[in-house]
């Protein structure tokens, strides 16, 4: 089973930013990432590399030496299927939204069209590989839609076989690059150890033999569910300390400084925040309640819950503290909102913190000036289903006497700033650290707040401009 071409079926935040770095690293491959949304692969083949639809560090450089050579982004998904003898399928698994699972269970209907779409289209031996990620036994429906395709075929000329391959992802948005092109371990799961081979002679092109574990298919599949829980658990756990720590006077970089330096806990995924996002934390943590409910083991469930369960607790914390804090009413007040990606050096919003908490102050009757560097209004106002105002607050001073709720997309921080009585850091986005809170505090109405729930700004200089300040886990000062 030897490896020549390969096609990815979706153009994604996992599919193209790894199909990108398997055809850097291995040249010899043709790689042809197909998807349905034509918008998507005309963005991805823009020849300005800075409208690419995916922000990663690192990623645009790589798509310039290899897109055309051994790279291409295309909507032949017939023929790109039918060309290749590896298939990945990265296509969206959301949490399903009505019926049997809704709100748990992941929704597999793109994935199953996958399935059908490989089972018609493919030619010969194709190796199905699963990168998205998936509920555990996932690998069994695309089994059974592939080998259904077997029957159909009586001339074993044109017969179709196929294995199928788990292999999840395990990149973090914003270092995307730095994972794939340096991973901690590569994931397969299989069953027929030349399938495997085949799959494994693709990473052997940079990755060291050690680093590639080998796994039964569904070990493979909870494995990757496993990992996310287990770092979304310290972060709700870290979160949840980090409210005792304003209660009783401790502080949670202390705190977590303290514990991480014992090499059995660990320093990473201590840092306390507004609440992980992103579209793999909580998707995951519902799969595994779902499944754990599913095989009868409630107990399993709820403990998992409480982990989602504190992270919505934690974003309602904060947003109910800062409406205490500007005297109990927000309403008409100009709020400036730093940050809206779920974290920095990306321009995904999936599941972001700043979402719930926005929604919350528009409900409350603020008018938020939204401000991020890589995420763009339109995509703001699908997440907080609101249009933005046309024109800027500042002309229209009317809007304080408003007790509904607006938000308006702010092109610089100084223009999210001026004018307004609070700032909330959400997102931790370098150029906030280099903020002049003096100049700030000139443009900002008195009294003035900043609430940093990323701990990145200097408590000091905030202090020294005359603001008063809030920041996450600081019984100090809060
Ligand atoms: C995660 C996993 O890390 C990755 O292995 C998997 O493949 C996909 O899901 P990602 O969601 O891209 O990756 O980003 P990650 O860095 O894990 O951050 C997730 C969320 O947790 C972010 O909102 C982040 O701000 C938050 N976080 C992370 C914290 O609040 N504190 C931390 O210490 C770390
Ligand atoms: P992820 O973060 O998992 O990569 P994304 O939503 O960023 O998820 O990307 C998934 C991509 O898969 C989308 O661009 C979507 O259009 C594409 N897609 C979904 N179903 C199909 C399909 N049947 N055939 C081709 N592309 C698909």
């Amino acid at each position: 089973m030897k490896i020549k071409n390969i096609c990815c079926i979706g153009a994604g935040y996992v599919g193209g930013p790894t199909m990108t770095v398997i055809a850097d690293k291995c040249p010899d491959l043709q790689i042809d990432v197909v998807d349905l949304n034509e918008k998507r692969i005309e963005d991805w083949n823009n020849n300005d590399f800075t409208k690419l639809p995916i922000y990663e560090p690192g990623l645009a450089d790589i798509v310039k030496r290899r897109r055309g050579k051994n790279l291409h982004f295309s909507n032949l998904i017939k023929e790109k299927i039918e060309n290749a003898d590896l298939v990945f399928i990265s296509v969206n698994t959301p949490t399903k939204k009505k019926g049997v699972g809704a709100g748990k269970a992941s929704d597999l209907k793109w994935v199953e069209a996958c399935a059908r779409q490989v089972a018609e289209f493919s030619k010969g031996h194709t190796i199905v590989v699963e990168k998205s990620t998936l509920p555990v036994r996932t690998a069994e429906v695309i089994k059974s839609i592939l080998f259904a395709s077997y029957n159909l075929n009586e001339d074993k000329e044109t017969e179709k076989t196929f294995d199928v391959l788990s292999n999840p992802e395990f990149l973090s948005e914003g270092t995307a690059i730095k994972d794939l092109e340096n991973p901690d371990r590569v994931l397969i799961g299989g069953e027929k150890e030349e399938a495997i081979e085949a799959l494994c002679s693709v990473y052997r092109c940079w990755v060291p033999e050690e680093k590639i574990l080998k796994t039964n298919i569904w070990s493979s599949e909870l494995a990757k569910l496993t990992a996310n829980a287990f770092l979304a658990q310290r972060i709700s756990s870290i979160n949840s300390i980090s409210a005792l720590c304003e209660a009783t006077g401790a502080d949670i970089r202390e705190v977590s400084r303290a514990i991480g330096s014992d090499t059995r806990i660990g320093s990473k995924f201590l840092v306390s925040g507004p609440g992980f996002g992103g579209s793999c934390f909580k998707k995951d943590i519902l799969n595994l309640v779902y499944l754990s409910n599913h095989f009868g083991l409630p107990e399993v469930a709820n403990f998992w819950e409480s982990v989602v369960e504190l992270n919505k607790w934690n974003q309602k914390r904060i947003s109910e503290l800062i409406v205490k804090k500007l005297y109990g009413s927000v309403s008409g007040k100009k709020i400036s909102i730093l940050g809206f990606a779920f974290k920095a050096n990306t321009n995904d919003t999936r599941e972001s913190a700043a979402i719930n908490i926005c929604k919350d102050l528009l409900e409350e009757g603020a008018i938020l000036y939204i401000h991020d560097p890589k995420v763009e209004s339109n995509q703001i106002a699908k997440d907080l289903n609101l249009e933005p105002l046309k024109e800027s607050f500042t002309e229209h001073e009317s809007l304080r006497n408003s007790e509904i709720g607006n938000w308006y997309f702010a092109n610089s921080i100084r223009e999210s700033l001026t004018g307004a009585d609070a700032v909330i850091l959400l997102t931790e986005w370098d150029e906030y650290t280099c903020i002049d809170w003096r100049e700030a505090s000139n443009l900002m109405r008195k009294p003035s707040w900043i609430f940093d729930s990323r701990s990145i700004l200097n408590p000091e200089k905030i202090k020294a401009s005359c603001l008063n300040f809030w920041r996450i886990g600081d019984g100090s000062i809060n």
